[in-house]
């Protein structure tokens, strides 16, 4: 395999990278029936597109607001009108599920010596949220939000959150990490040594940026930066 040399820190997109954004439709699934996997799918689609717009526009609203906003969408047009599930579908974000990999590639990481980092779209109670709930705190050292800097990834301010955040001194001694491909590819571009994780089984987008590394499984990671 490859390995990444220099790195001091390792910062994680959240959202389909640490945290299964398709478990909440998943646990209510039996209420929406057959549309259920399209449901979830347009209502992350819409999320991310509504970000890229609202930077565009010069309109910030948090991600709380937005995700809110997105899963409106997917519900009306898929016919859905129902209050309480559409709240039952916002608190269950709060409480996302982390993927299997994602705290035993932290805590190995952690013990290497490596600053672990979140740098994420979310508001800070989103990610408290999700954090406190798959019990990651004890392996993170940093939980970085866009709220900090009012615009969504990729601008590059939010990147460079992360190297402020971290300590490092230049961004390639950052090993960022992302499953979303134009996350990866933007903090690629930015300056970051990336791995993306290919949870979705996705060619990278074409557009600027190349990650250096496509994972099967987040516990790749510390071979990769070389502490095992
Ligand atoms: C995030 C989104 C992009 O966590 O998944 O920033």
């Amino acid at each position: 395999m490859t390995s990444l040399d220099n790195i001091k820190a390792c910062v994680f997109d959240a959202y389909g990278t640490l945290f299964n954004v398709h478990a909440p439709v998943g646990q209510v699934a039996s209420k929406i029936g057959d549309n259920a996997d399209a449901v979830s799918n347009l209502w992350r689609q819409k999320q991310l597109q509504y970000t890229w717009l609202r930077s565009l526009m010069r309109e910030h609203a948090d991600f709380w607001q937005v995700t809110g906003e997105a899963l409106d969408f997917a519900l009306g047009f898929h016919g859905i009108d129902d209050t309480a599930l559409r709240d039952e579908l916002m608190d269950l974000y709060l409480a996302l599920d982390a993927y299997d990999d994602a705290r035993s590639a932290l805590a190995a990481l952690k013990q290497g010596g490596l600053t672990t980092a979140i740098l994420s779209n979310g508001s800070p109670e989103m990610l408290n949220g999700a954090v406190g709930s798959a019990d990651l705190a004890g392996v993170l050292d940093e939980v970085i939000s866009v709220e900090d800097v009012g615009i969504y990834k990729p601008d590059p301010r939010v990147y460079e959150l992360a190297v402020e955040r971290t300590g490092v001194e230049y961004p390639h001694q950052i090993c960022f990490v992302s499953a979303n491909t134009w996350d990866a590819q933007a903090g690629s571009h930015f300056g970051f040594k990336v791995a993306r994780i290919n949870r979705f089984g996705l060619p990278d987008d074409v557009m600027p940026g190349k990650p250096d590394a496509l994972l099967d499984s987040l516990n790749e990671l510390p071979e990769l930066v070389g502490i095992a």
